[in-house]
């Protein structure tokens, strides 16, 4: 049988881009910019990716097309192949996992997108005032609204996308390939046209109520470097974060990609070309959109105090009808469509690891792996949308979509260069080489991003109170012990974070009581999920054994 793998470079390279170029870059970016005091936040942020996403990029890559090459198609036999001790295996559970946990909620946005794409469409936010449209979108996620006239509307929504999702995955490489080629340049015509619009807004759209408004107060608070940030460590991991969550390292799915490559085919320039772009469309595009349309509205202390998350359903639709109906339904059919583009080639790429083990394991299908995991994901994703606003969603991303990434990257790193060793493992990034790498990374790989990654788990876990490393070093040095900060892991673990706002809110005593049951239930849900994976590899390498007599 021949053996399936990409088409063509330039689909291969589409389908890598679009894999990292996510909602992240345009949700989670600016948010995170804006948060860690823009500015202050591109440094460190770029320092990581040199350090740590341009290193695991030719890490993933290189063990995805070295587990490929032995039939291998998803983490855990991919890491089996280099090593062949018994944990491996489970600790490759990491990257079917991850993938698994954030298409729950992940595809429940791209919904979202699709949904206002209609919206823009059919005209719906004209002429409504700030407040309605945000309410609009409180109203659907708690669905209190009325679209359409349908009950329940989001969560048929939702899985019609995840719909839409399976269909493609049942379509193998071939339909990831092609969406890939039509999702991207659209996605870059339309974030070009917005941050064109971006760019050049200036102060033409202060109002009486925001008289300051200028867009470029966005634009300089996001470029303005400050060389101060560089000794905070929140911003640190921050930025750190946001590298592995917008490159999608850490998660088995660009190994799972890498692992269809031909045995010679180029690791080297393929990586950094994928790479640079998603840097490209979110350093360049993501920061010239929300940010300074924004502030070129409201003003950038708005910004500054409004910045999240909602922004872009919350505030954007409303902006757009600014410019007058016609085009305000443009803006709003090309941010929503970028962001739908962006999240469809990634969704697509969280299906991949767990339809490569099923074939490869209990030779199931495209068929039979698309609608498995299409039901997965529901199992896991309904939850999120019917909890939504009891942070069910949160949870996942939490623990799923951040905690998994660091924890995965780190281990794998460690086999990667210190088990595998560097010697073989340079010599596997350069195996077909298009370019030469600068044999400094060599040195990198050993001694920089296993340490820096290590830093990273270890202040998400033992985030000091206020996050004020300063302070917190200071006071463990006179003898006051370490106070943790209620978002570190290990308070988050208790409900620290929670029970601290029980005090504070006592008049919000029902609800958070709610929040923390939900998100036991959440994670409780996540761990047996994780067990799941586990017991399916036990149980396939079971067989392995038996076939192998
Ligand atoms: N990188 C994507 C983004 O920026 C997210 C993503 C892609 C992802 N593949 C993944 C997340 C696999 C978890 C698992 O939005």
């Amino acid at each position: 049988m021949k053996k399936e793998s990409w088409g063509s470079r330039m689909g291969l390279i589409l389908a890598m881009a679009g894999n990292a170029v996510g909602l992240g870059n345009f949700l989670r970016f600016p948010v995170q910019a804006v948060q860690n005091g823009g500015g202050a936040f591109i440094l460190p942020y770029l320092i990581c990716f040199l350090l740590m996403g341009i290193p695991l990029l030719f890490t993933e890559w290189s063990i995805g097309r070295f587990g490929g090459k032995l039939g291998n198609h998803s983490t855990p036999y991919i890491l089996d192949s280099i090593n062949k001790k018994w944990y491996w295996k489970y600790v490759g559970v990491f990257g079917i996992f991850t993938n698994i946990a954030v298409v729950a909620y992940y595809t429940y946005i791209e919904s979202w997108t699709f949904v206002y794409v209609v919206h823009s469409v059919i005209g719906t936010f004209t002429g409504m005032s700030k407040e309605a449209v945000s309410l609009f979108f409180d109203q659907y996620v708690q669905f209190s609204g009325s679209d359409f006239g349908i009950p329940l509307f989001p969560v048929l929504a939702y899985v019609a996308v995840l719909g839409v999702n399976m269909y493609i995955l049942s379509t193998g490489l071939g339909g990831i390939e092609k969406v890939a080629k039509i999702g991207m340049p659209l996605l870059i015509l339309f974030g070009v046209i917005l941050a064109i619009r971006g760019w050049t807004m200036g102060n033409s759209f202060a109002s009486e109520e925001f008289p300051d408004a200028n867009a470029w107060d966005g634009i300089n608070f996001l470029w303005t470097p400050q060389y101060t940030s560089l000794a905070d460590p929140k911003v640190w991991l921050a930025a750190a974060g946001q590298i592995f969550f917008t490159l999608s390292v850490g998660m088995g799915s660009i190994q799972c990609y890498a692992s269809y490559l031909k045995e010679n085919e180029d690791i080297a320039l393929n990586s950094v070309t994928a790479g640079f772009t998603n840097e490209f469309v979110e350093v360049i595009l993501g920061s010239a959109i929300v940010i300074p349309i924004a502030a070129g509205f409201l003003g950038l202390d708005w910004v500054l105090q409004n910045a999240g998350f909602g922004m872009a359903f919350q505030t954007m639709p409303y902006l757009f009808q600014q410019w007058g109906p016609l085009i305000g339904a443009f803006a709003g059919i090309c941010w929503f469509g970028l962001l739908f583009f962006a999240g469809i080639t990634s969704s697509l790429a969280m299906g991949t690891p767990w339809m490569g083990f099923m074939k490869d394991e209990f030779g199931w299908g495209k068929v039979k792996g698309a609608v498995s995991f299409g039901l997965i994901g529901l199992t896991m994703g309904l939850p999120t949308v019917l909890f939504y606003q009891y942070g069910y969603f949160d949870e996942y991303d939490y623990w799923g979509g951040t905690v998994s990434l660091v924890i995965f990257a780190f281990l794998e790193t460690i086999l990667f260069t210190y088990i595998f060793g560097m010697k073989k493992g340079w010599a596997e990034i350069n195996r077909g080489a298009d370019i030469r790498i600068p044999g400094i990374y060599k040195w990198i790989m050993t001694y920089v991003t296993p340490v820096l990654l290590f830093l990273v788990l270890m202040g998400a876990l033992i985030t000091p109170a206020g996050n004020d490393w300063v302070g917190a070093i200071s006071k463990l040095v006179s003898g006051e012990g370490w106070g943790l900060d209620p978002n570190s892991l290990i308070a988050k673990l208790n409900f620290v974070d929670l029970k601290a706002k029980l005090v504070a809110n006592p008049e919000n005593a029902e609800f958070i009581k709610k929040k923390m049951l939900f998100s036991g239930w959440a994670r409780i849900q996540l761990g047996a999920l994780f067990l799941l994976i586990c017991g399916i590899v036990w149980y396939s390498s079971q067989l392995r054994k038996k076939a192998s007599l």
